[in-house]
Order: structure tokens, then sequence, then C-alpha cells
């Protein structure tokens, strides 16, 4: 089906920078640069610097960065790891595929695991967390990394969704970013710490519809750790250090192309201008949709929690029906995840019982929201929405 606007637009998207991304192509392609060169190099150094960690590695896609930091940090066989039951699949098929046990809690209001029900699960054979930044917004890391650290667990950050969010943290210290923020009218001063800086590594997808997407896979963790840095450089090139060709462990086939990485660093030069645009986009959604009762918006208001729209996730009472109206009416929407990983058959886990996960996968429908929308068509979705809820 052709749609009238559609959810994401790569051409599109790929048209308003051809200029730069054509001449990165000719640049790799004229040198013959395909594999660990510069451009990985550059574009590693500009993420470290953009979430504000001393190392990036690049990898093959967002699970690779999920499965080595799991290795990385020793957890295995016998071990367990609280992952959120509301996520996309991969954060927990990582967990199952280094041999540990994935623990499911809950999530809350705003799509990320519930804090409050994180101690509960926590028993002598627990080593980590991984709190996923759903959507363009943060977990609740402060309080997250008290319960890491009351317990010795391990915090891996899945922020697959939210590159460029942050937190302000009253108790910061250290390599953050000063920042002064302007939040709900109010003016809080405080250090605003970006996702992927605040556990032992920050997981990162480039998938193609990301925030920052590459036109393929693409993945990459962000970390203080130099060892795990050095981890991960080997480990994705089969456990080689490439300088002295020593094999440090029977390592992986997941480096990050160069040329994608050439097509990355283009595109992260212009992630500020694009979140921008994203929080207008978000702004209109919501001045012209916040008094419909039956519709639940993702704006959470929490002072420092600065969300940067990878999805405009809504709650709609009507579910189905409603997310059939949109696209009956030329508005391409995404409905993730009607149906809970834990509850796929083929992936054995236990479902114990997690019922805000169960209400929202009825309700959530993810708005058309890209850089390459109009505001016509900001508009046309919101008269469709406005004329359903009038029907
Ligand atoms: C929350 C979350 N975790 C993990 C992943 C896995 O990333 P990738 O598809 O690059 O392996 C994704 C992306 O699809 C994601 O959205």
């Amino acid at each position: 089906m052709t749609y009238k606007v559609k959810f994401v637009d790569p051409a599109k998207g790929y048209r308003s920078i051809k200029e730069e991304i054509d001449a990165a192509y000719f640049e790799v392609m004229s040198k013959g640069d395909l594999i660990d060169r510069g451009q990985l190099k550059s574009f590693e150094k500009n993420l470290a610097a953009f979430v504000g960690t001393k190392y990036a590695v690049g990898l093959n896609s967002g699970y690779d960065a999920l499965h080595l930091s799991l290795r990385a940090a020793g957890i295995g066989q016998g071990d367990e790891v609280i992952v959120p039951a509301h996520t996309f699949v991969a954060t927990c098929s990582a967990v199952v595929n280094i041999g540990a046990t994935p623990v499911l809690v809950d999530v809350g209001k705003d799509f990320n695991i519930n804090v409050d029900e994180i101690e509960e699960v926590i028993t002598d054979k627990t080593k980590g967390i991984i709190p996923v930044h759903l959507s363009g917004y943060m977990a609740d890391m402060p309080r997250i990394i008290e319960i890491a650290g009351k317990y010795n667990l391990v915090l891996i950050e899945d922020a697959c969704q939210s590159l460029g969010s942050s937190i302000v943290d009253q108790k910061s210290g250290g390599r953050r970013q000063e920042a002064e923020i302007r939040d709900q009218g109010s003016e809080t001063r405080g250090k605003k710490k970006m996702a992927g800086s605040w556990g032992l590594t920050g997981c990162w997808s480039f998938y193609p519809f990301k925030i920052l997407g590459g036109y393929g896979d693409g993945g990459a963790i962000t970390t203080d750790n130099r060892d795990v840095a050095m981890f991960a450089t080997q480990m994705r090139y089969n456990g080689e250090d490439r300088d002295t060709g020593e094999y440090h462990g029977h390592g992986f086939t997941c480096l990050l192309d160069n040329l994608q990485a050439a097509f990355l660093d283009v595109k992260l030069r212009h992630l500020p201008e694009w979140i921008k645009r994203r929080k207008e986009i978000a702004n209109r959604y919501r001045t012209a949709l916040s008094d419909i009762s039956d519709l639940l918006l993702p704006h959470y208001d929490r002072l420092g929690f600065d969300h940067v729209y990878q999805n405009y996730t809504v709650r709609s009472k009507q579910g189905n029906e409603f997310s059939e109206y949109l696209k009956k009416n030329g508005i391409e929407v995404l409905t993730q995840f009607r149906k809970p990983y834990y509850k796929h058959k083929a992936l054995k886990l236990e479902d114990s019982g997690f019922p805000e996960t169960e209400v929202l996968s009825r309700e959530v429908c993810s708005l058309p929201m890209n850089t390459e929308i109009t505001d016509e068509e900001v508009e046309y979705v919101i008269k469709t929405v406005r004329s359903f809820y009038n029907k």
C-alpha cells in the first residue's frame, strides 16, 4: 500500500543530504577503504564525544552491542539478567544467547522498566540489569544506578532507541556535559548526562529507521572502560588484535562497515537539528491532541528528562480500531508490539504476568515521526486522528 504519510521516508532523507552522502561514498570507494579505516575511527571518536564517553566501538548491530557487553562483563551460564517485558526482543535474546537467564520486569506508564519492581526479582544469581530507553525517553537511571550499586550488578544500557536523550544528574561528577536545562517553564541547573554514558556500556543500533540510521545494519557500544572497549574491538574481529595479530579469544565477525561509518559520521553532524525538528513535531501533536481523553500522549514532564522522540507512541483505548483507521486513511503507523515477545512460544520464556505490558500492547500506536515529514503531513495526521474520535 502507498501511504499518503509514510512512517519514515529514507529516500527523501537521503535527498536532503545527498551531496554529503555522495561525497562520503566516493571518498570510501575511490580509495578502496572498506574495512576498519579512518572513517570508522572518525565516527567512533565523534560518537564518543556526542555521548560523553571515552570510547565508542563500532559494531554490526545493536544486538552485537548487547551481546558483547554481556560477554565483556563476564556474564554467562547460570547468571540472571533483568530485562523489561516491553522491548524489542533483541534485548532478551542477547541474554539467552550467552547462556544466562533473562528475568522479566513489567514497565511503567513511560514504557520503561518499572523501577519499583526491580528489587523484587533480584536473587543470588542476578548479575546484571539491562534497562531499555524506549522510543527516545530514558529509563530512571539515577534510581537504577542506586539499585545496581546496592546489589553489585552490572548495568548495560540498551540505548538503541535513544541517541541524544539525557537526564539531568544532580549527583554527577566526572566527565559530564554542563548544561542549562529549561524544562516545563522552570529552569534547572544541573549536569546533563547522555543516554549511553551511565552504564558499563551504552548499546546502540543504527538500523536504518533509527534516529541515527545507516543504509544497512550497524551498531556500537560506548563506554568509559578501556578494557571493555579493547575486548569489543578484538571480539568484533574474531578475537584478533589487529596491531599484533594475536588472538585474544574466540570472537565474532561483527565490525561496523567502514562505508556505513562514513555515512553515519555525516548524519551524526545533523543529529542535533533533526532532534529539534522531532521535538517541534511532538509539540504540535501535543497541542492538537492532548484534549482527547481516550488517547494517552508520550509527554511525561519529568523534570530533567529529555525526550528525543525516536518514536511518538500514543496509547489509544481503541487499539486496532484506531491504528487500522489511520492506515485506511493513508497514514503509516507502527503498532509495536501488539504481541509481547514473551508470548511467542518458540522463545520459551515464562509469562509470569505483566499487567502494564499487557494493556499497553493492545493500545500502542506510533504516529509518523521523522525529519522528512512536512507541516502539512503533520496536520493531516492530526486531522485524521481527530476525525476518528469525532466519529
Ligand atoms: C530497544 C532495542 N534493542 C535492541 C535493538 C537491536 O538492534 P539491531 O536491530 O541493530 O540489532 C533494537 C533495534 O531494533 C532496539 O530497538
